[in-house]
């Protein structure tokens, strides 16, 4: 089947949206299958920026369609407003967005959980979240008492799936808000929400089932990154889903037969979001200019993101666990003037050598990275089409992280706009069956 998995190998924020721009050309159909309002993927096309949070990036690209799995919790409210702003910026909606029935809906009360257990947890045990309720909005899917889009459009179901879950929350609700206010806010809402929703809602397995036995392209595009996953990230600092690839399946209906290759995008350096362990954050001036050079700043919560030496470590856990056959490099142009440029290769631990990355928070927390040093290189070309193109030094740089990660980046993307990108490989990206 031809379907290609984008998925982050770092913390997020790695370009997978300019990568979904480029590739979603050539697709029938892109998918989001997990995460929720928590991601920003930043677009530039005709020299116009889109921030997208929810709907696939891939809804700028005319004519395709999008999907948003049962694996992704769903705002309602910021879906309506994201669909109202891009329908204002001229992007056509109606008739190729479709959102599976089966999502998990997010609810004003989640947002109040979210910050009231951040503000719980307080000091260093904050994980930094986005404040969007994204992990009350799982919480309660894996809690079985969520309430899904089919759910909310039916108006005899809903009304008592909300009574129970104001009833469960009533005292967390009440620390800072009301439960009264809530429940008529979110009822009030819902009067006009669920006409607007109707339209959108799908079966989504069967229809992107149906659109694969067709031979139809499929993109799954991920949110987040590998080392934010819930059970293969820096756990507790992570989010509350599994953006690897292995989640396409539970995400949205379609078997690991149906994937066709795993493409990782990764960014030329490291960059994170929120707290949790960074092994090689650097708090210096190096730091700040990887910061302003590639304008690492969230796109959905504004906040500067933490920069750091690129770590090998991060990226060779993310090809083991989503099984990656491609890499797309990311923001190499960032590194121009850099020299020396620093690579993390291994860790040391009380005198030991780490190859893997480990998944205890005491060794994380006292490991100190072991840096190879890389020659540096001046301006990039943004017209460099071909590898040759690139300065000798950006060459070496590439060539020695394709030896430690043992695996050839097949796309290397210098600057934000979709031809701004090297494609080394002829071969095709889209695996079995393309
Ligand atoms: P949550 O997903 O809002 O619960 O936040 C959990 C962690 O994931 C925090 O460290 C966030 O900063 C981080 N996070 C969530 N979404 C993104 C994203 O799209 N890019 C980068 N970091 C993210
Ligand atoms: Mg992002």
């Amino acid at each position: 089947m031809p379907s290609i998995v984008i998925v982050g190998t770092q913390w997020g924020d790695e370009g997978k949206g300019k990568i979904v721009h480029l590739l979603g050309k050539e697709a029938d159909l892109i998918v989001r299958y997990q995460g929720g309002p928590n991601a920003g993927h930043t677009v530039v096309f005709d020299g116009k920026k889109f921030v997208l949070h929810l709907i696939p990036a891939g809804i700028l690209i005319p004519g395709k369609t999008c999907v948003i799995g049962n694996g992704v919790v769903v705002d309602p409210l910021s879906f309506a407003e994201e669909v109202r702003l891009l329908e204002r910026r001229k992007i056509r909606i109606r008739g190729r967005l479709f959102i599976s029935e089966q999502a998990h809906l997010i609810f004003p009360y989640h947002k109040i959980l979210d910050v009231a257990r951040e503000e719980a947890r307080g000091g260093s045990e904050k994980i930094g979240t986005t404040r969007k309720g994204i992990g009350p909005a799982y919480a309660d899917k894996v809690e079985r008492v969520g309430i899904r889009l089919i759910d909310y459009l039916e108006p005899e179901t809903f009304p008592k799936l909300l009574e129970q879950n104001l009833a469960l929350k009533r005292g967390a609700i009440n620390r800072t808000s009301s439960v009264g206010k809530i429940r008529k806010e979110i009822l009030r809402q819902a009067g006009s929400l669920r006409p607007f929703l109707k339209p959108f809602a799908r079966d989504a397995s069967r229809f992107l089932n149906q659109a694969l036995d067709r031979g139809r392209k499929v993109i799954f595009e991920s949110a987040q990154g590998t080392l934010l996953d819930i059970d293969f990230g820096t756990y507790p600092y992570v989010t509350s889903s599994n953006p690897i690839a292995g989640a396409v399946g539970a995400g949205c209906g379609v078997g690991p037969g149906k994937i066709g290759s795993v493409l990782g995008i990764v960014k030329a350096y490291t960059t994170r979001v929120g707290e949790g362990p960074f092994p090689t954050e650097l708090t210096d001036a190096m730091g700040e200019f990887l910061r302003a050079s590639g304008k690492e700043f969230g796109a959905t919560t504004g906040r500067a993101r933490r920069c750091g030496w690129f770590d090998a470590l991060v990226v060779r856990r993310a090809i083991q666990v989503n099984g990656i056959s491609d890499l797309a490099l990311t923001k190499l142009d960032v590194l121009a003037g850099v020299d020396p440029i620093r690579v993390c290769v291994g860790y040391r631990y009380g005198g030991r050598r780490l190859d893997h990355f480990p998944n205890s928070r005491r060794v994380l927390d006292g490991c100190e990275p072991v840096y190879a040093d890389m020659p540096g290189f001046g301006d990039i070309s943004k017209e460099a089409r071909r590898f040759e193109d690139l300065p000798g030094n950006a060459r070496k740089y590439i060539r020695f992280l394709e030896k430690i990660l043992g695996l050839k980046f097949s796309l290397i993307s210098l600057g934000r706009s979709r031809d701004e990108t090297i494609r080394r490989s002829a071969r095709s990206l889209w695996g079995r069956g393309a």
